[in-house]
């Protein structure tokens, strides 16, 4: 095991007053209660609104999370340009077809017709740190938001951040690898956070090997907190509609929860969070750029769903036998039952329950709550590889393990018709 020195890593300020912690502190507080409960309709007479006005309420409330989840730093330009200096590196260094190759994704969209024209026909030069810079001014690079100013006569990027989207967006390619259209809630499997941070100046050499441990679509959200090094898979953030315990070991009730954890300890955001579980308060800046949004954000959150299978992906008949065995020989429905295939609303699971486990360091050891949450499988096609720890590169490989671990008995026919069935949710 990699022991890394994360003195230099964008370690918070964490100090440790359990007392300090409050539940009712979330941002819940800072939005009219009629937003907060859009469409409950016995508080429709109270809130004085007809449904229509609470449906224009709750669209306005989703639209600004998603503005917030894709274009919204919560300041933490503090960590990744003032602490980290990474606006350095990417306006010296990170020419497009670099950024392309750490698994960065432009969205097509934000592109004006002559850029577009420009890439087409070559004028654009794809070798440049300046034509990042000018994709960063666009507000083109998924997950980044850079500050572009004119110094000494030269478009400079003099501040960066990062947001949601960085992990939890893709694009679907249409334009070419790496830039196409927004699909908000994919997790960005290319994306190498770890080497990115690593770019950094500011970071010791040993804290970089750590870093640059990771690899592709994974991330360790426990490193500048525990000190440890073993990253979990990027997980998407679609179809968590109704399920009430977030992140692979449980830790909270909504999305919110993490979505406070996330801004303030991984991303660096100005604000505060408090988890007595790990004697964990973290303070970043004397505002708070995150409470306020977490509604929002969340409300646009429950409205991605997981995405459907592609046409002619699976052989339905197969997938119809398969969904015996999901429900029969391979027991898998108890515990991925219900309409989102999880009993997360009723139950964790010990550690050995987990397929990827024994892993040193535990995964869950480091959590709040020390165990497993069964994965929700809506749109599980979409997000290779498996299980937190990516140990199971197919779906294939997460039935053979299944079968071998728990003694199922199931012959090769079988298991191969439980894939189909998996690929068809
Ligand atoms: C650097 C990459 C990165 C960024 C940026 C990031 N996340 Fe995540 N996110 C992760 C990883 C890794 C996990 C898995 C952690 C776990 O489950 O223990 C995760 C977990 C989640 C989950 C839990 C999913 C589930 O199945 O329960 C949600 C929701 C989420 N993130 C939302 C957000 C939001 C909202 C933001 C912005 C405030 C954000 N994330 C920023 C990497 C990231
Ligand atoms: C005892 C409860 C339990 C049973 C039975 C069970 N699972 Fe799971 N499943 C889990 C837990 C817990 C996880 C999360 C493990 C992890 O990520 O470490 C999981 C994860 C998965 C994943 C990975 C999802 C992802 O997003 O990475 C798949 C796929 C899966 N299970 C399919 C199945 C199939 C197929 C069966 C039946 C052969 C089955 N499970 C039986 C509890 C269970």
């Amino acid at each position: 095991m990699m022991k890394a020195d994360t003195s230099a890593m964008p370690r918070p300020d964490t100090r440790r007053h359990s007392a300090q912690y409050k539940r009712g502190a979330t941002g819940s507080r800072a939005v009219p209660i009629c937003t907060a409960v859009a469409g409950a309709v016995a508080l429709l007479a109270a809130c004085g609104g007809s449904s229509e006005d609470l449906a224009t309420e709750q669209a306005a409330l989703v639209a600004q999370g998603q503005q917030i989840f894709r274009f919204d730093a919560f300041g933490d330009e503090a960590q990744w340009t003032d602490t980290l200096r990474i606006h350095e590196v990417i306006r010296t260094a990170v020419d497009p077809v670099t950024a392309l190759s750490v698994g960065l994704k432009v969205d097509a969209e934000a592109l004006p017709a002559a850029v577009v024209q420009g890439i087409q026909n070559g004028s654009v030069d794809l070798k440049s740190p300046a034509t990042t810079v000018t994709l960063l001014k666009l507000n083109a690079v998924v997950g980044l938001k850079g500050t572009v100013e004119t110094v000494n006569g030269v478009e400079t990027l003099t501040r960066v951040g990062i947001t949601c989207a960085l992990c939890h967006s893709t694009v679907d390619n249409s334009f070419a690898p790496g830039i196409g259209k927004r699909l908000d809630g994919w997790p960005n499997r290319d994306l190498n956070p770890g080497a990115i941070i690593a770019l950094s100046p500011a970071l010791d050499a040993a804290t970089k090997v750590a870093l640059n441990s990771w690899g592709a679509g994974k991330f360790d959200p426990r490193h500048n907190v525990d000190g440890l090094s073993k990253p979990v898979v990027i997980p998407p953030a679609y179809g968590l509609d109704g399920i009430h315990r977030i992140t692979f070991t449980g830790d909270g009730e909504d999305l919110a929860y993490w979505n406070r954890y996330v801004a303030v300890a991984e991303m660096g955001g100005q604000g505060s969070v408090s988890e007595p579980r790990l004697n964990l308060t973290i303070k970043n800046g004397t505002q708070d750029l995150v409470s306020a949004k977490l509604p929002a954000l969340q409300a646009y959150q429950l409205t991605l769903k997981a995405p459907t299978p592609p046409a002619g992906s699976f052989d339905a008949v197969a997938s119809a036998r398969g969904k015996q065995i999901f429900e029969g020989a391979g027991k898998c429905v108890t515990c991925h039952s219900g309409s989102a295939f999880t009993d997360a609303n009723t139950r964790l699971h010990p550690v050995a329950d987990s397929m990827a486990e024994p892993e040193s360091p535990s995964y869950a050891s480091r959590s709040a709550t020390k165990q497993y949450r069964t994965s929700p499988l809506k749109g599980v096609w979409q997000h290779a590889p498996y299980f937190h720890d990516g140990s199971a590169a197919t779906l294939q490989d997460v039935v053979q393990t299944y079968n071998t671990r728990q003694s199922l008995g199931l012959s090769a026919p079988d298991m191969a018709d439980l894939v189909q069935y998996l690929k068809s949710l």
